[in-house]
């Protein structure tokens, strides 16, 4: 099973991602070890690791050879499963998933989308104008964490008076303030969160409406009508899938500004549309470092490797996202890349079902910075965020100046 020895720090230590430069790790794999063998750890046995974009693909397109139902992140699959498999979208396969999907795609229909967009322009806007009118911020915590959250509780149509709650709820329970590495999520908090949706499952089964929720509620999945833990955990997935990859993604767009001068002219001077922008954001930043899937049948890869029935293999869509073979200049931030078909979102069935809302969050927030902020400075030490499956910062000080005299108006 051996390869090349490359140094590989251990990639289930969450440590190994802070102290590091982890795109030099990544670029000496793609070149001399693309389908490496991670050996066990004391989490939990060994992995593959695919570090090359053609390799990735070629295995989120493999449905017949690669399940999800084991996990699809280190952590569930090296505990030998996910609590959610079979039942939550993205730890599903077959039949059932397409059925779901099928489902679950009404509710981010370009128009039900629409509606949600307004609201994050909104948002988006007053939390820059009042961040540049006061001079300073921590770009994360006050103006970035505010959007995700609302952002879903406007689709999944949580009434107002309950939002602070669930925003309370939803902190605790992903113990996502990194300040403390060792700290546990909360388990009172993930029990509170299932009550809550119980309670509102309940509620659309009784007078249903168009969000997915209701949608889960009134459906059929298989010819059958969903059981209510079915729901409850897909609700819980749709705030805890959307909830901090985008979050992450906006406050790494700024830092990529603050570190690329001439790139946020461009953006200001409208040469670039913010939806370009958003995709270059998206591969520079990839909040979720990596996929993953099990093998259920013996499969071969570049010739000389043999992936076998039960190996886990994780997929690293950060690598894939700067492959020399794919990306002109990879490590370039450049957002006005196109064409850029990059991995952040996924590929193949699992595509980020939330993709359409995650752009449109990044988008207000690149459109709210260029109309009214006309220079970003950092003012102290960002800080990373402490995890093996997601990257970004938890706080990232700095001077927001308003720009006096935007070229461009704001369209609401
Ligand atoms: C920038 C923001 C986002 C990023 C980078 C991101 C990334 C991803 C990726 C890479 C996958 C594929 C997982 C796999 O193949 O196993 C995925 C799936 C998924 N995402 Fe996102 N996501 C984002 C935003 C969202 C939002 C806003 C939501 C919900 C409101 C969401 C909900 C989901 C769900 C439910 C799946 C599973 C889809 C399936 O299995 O069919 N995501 N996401």
């Amino acid at each position: 099973m051996a390869g090349p020895s490359v140094a590989v720090p251990n990639l289930v230590d969450p440590k190994s991602y802070v102290d590091r430069d982890m795109f030099e790790v990544w670029r000496t794999l793609r070149a001399q070890d693309p389908v490496h063998w991670h050996a066990a750890t004391s989490e939990g046995p060994g992995f593959w690791v695919l570090s090359k974009y053609e390799d990735i693909v070629r295995v989120l397109k493999d449905d017949a050879n690669f399940t999800s139902e084991k996990g699809n992140i280190l952590e569930t699959m090296l505990k030998g499963g996910d609590m959610g498999a079979g039942s939550m979208l993205a730890v599903s396969d077959g039949s059932y998933h397409t059925s779901l999907r099928k489902v679950l795609l009404e509710a981010f229909s370009p128009r039900a989308v629409a509606k949600v967009a307004r609201h994050v322009r909104r948002i988006a806007k007053d939390l820059v104008v009042e961040a540049a009118e006061k001079g300073e911020c921590d770009f994360a915590r006050d103006i970035a964490s505010a959007i995700p959250l609302e952002t879903i509780c406007d689709l999944l149509d949580i009434p107002q008076g309950d939002r602070q709650e669930v925003a309370k709820l939803t902190k605790s329970a992903l113990a996502s303030d990194y300040e403390h590495p060792d700290a546990h999520a909360d388990v009172a908090a993930r029990s509170a969160i299932v009550v809550y949706f119980q309670n509102l499952v309940a509620e659309r089964r009784r007078s249903p409406g168009a969000d997915p929720i209701s949608l889960m509620a009134t459906a059929e999945v298989e010819g059958r009508r969903l059981q209510d833990l079915d729901i409850v955990l897909n609700c819980y997935s749709l705030i805890m899938g959307g909830d901090e990859t985008s979050r992450l993604s906006m406050i790494g767009a700024v830092r990529a500004f603050v570190q690329n001068p001439g790139q946020w002219k461009t953006l200001k001077s409208r040469d670039v549309s913010v939806d370009v922008a958003g995709e270059e954001v998206l591969r520079w930043t990839t909040p979720a470092m990596h996929f993953g899937r099990v093998a259920t049948a013996d499969v071969g890869l570049r010739d000389d490797r043999v992936i076998k029935a039960g190996d886990l293999v994780t997929l690293w869509l950060i690598s894939g996202n700067r492959d020399e073979a794919v990306f002109q200049d990879p490590d370039r931030f450049d957002i006005a890349r196109t064409p850029n078909r990059h991995l952040a979102l996924g590929y193949g069935r699992h595509f980020c079902l939330g993709a359409s809302l995650g752009r449109i969050e990044i988008r207000a927030m690149l459109d709210a910075l260029r109309v009214f902020v006309g220079e970003i400075r950092q003012t102290g030490p960002e800080r990373w965020i402490y995890s093996n499956f997601l990257t970004g910062m938890s706080s990232l000080p700095v001077a927001l100046e308003r720009d006096p005299s935007p070229a461009v108006s704001w369209e609401e």
